[in-house]
């Protein structure tokens, strides 16, 4: 039993050592255009279970963007600057979470009127982030 614990905590360990690098995040990115997209057929075709897979692939890839380790590593010298930044991350990534559940709420009660209106709010979101954050 002892050895399964000290087991499991070393795999989550070396887990979370992996370190999050640029090419990283940058497919990261892709997947959450391609997830947009996805989410907006699933609009177009009047197609729950599309809009559905869409926002599945957005909420747990948002989940991954962070700073990149050699981001990390240069914390010290501008740790408050980059305090800033990311709670600025991490109040877009709360709102984008948010809108992605009123659009399931929304366009399954078939309201597709609002639940568009969330997808624009989270492309704002988006956005934002490109605007403000270039590094971390
Ligand atoms: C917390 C900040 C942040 C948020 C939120 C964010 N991005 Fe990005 N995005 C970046 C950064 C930083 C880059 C530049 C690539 C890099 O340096 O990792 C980028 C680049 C991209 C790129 C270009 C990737 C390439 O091939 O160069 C796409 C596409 C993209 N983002 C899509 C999205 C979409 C869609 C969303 C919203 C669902 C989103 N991003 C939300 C920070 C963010």
């Amino acid at each position: 039993m002892k050895n399964i614990i000290i087991g499991l905590m070393l795999a989550g360990t070396l887990l979370q050592a992996a370190p999050y690098t640029q090419a990283d995040r940058v497919k990261d990115m892709t997947t959450l255009a391609e997830a947009m997209g996805t989410i907006q057929s699933g609009f177009f075709y009047n197609n729950y279970e599309t809009v559905e897979v869409g926002i599945e692939q957005l909420t747990t890839t948002i989940a991954n963007v962070r700073p990149t380790a050699e981001e990390n590593a240069k914390k010290d010298v501008m740790e408050k600057y980059m305090d800033k930044k990311f709670q600025m991350t991490n109040k877009i990534v709360k709102k984008i979470n948010r809108k992605a559940l009123t659009i399931l709420e929304r366009f399954r009660n078939g309201d597709a009127t609002q639940a568009a209106q969330a997808y624009t709010k989270i492309m704002g979101q988006c956005m934002k982030c490109h605007r403000e954050i270039r590094n971390w």
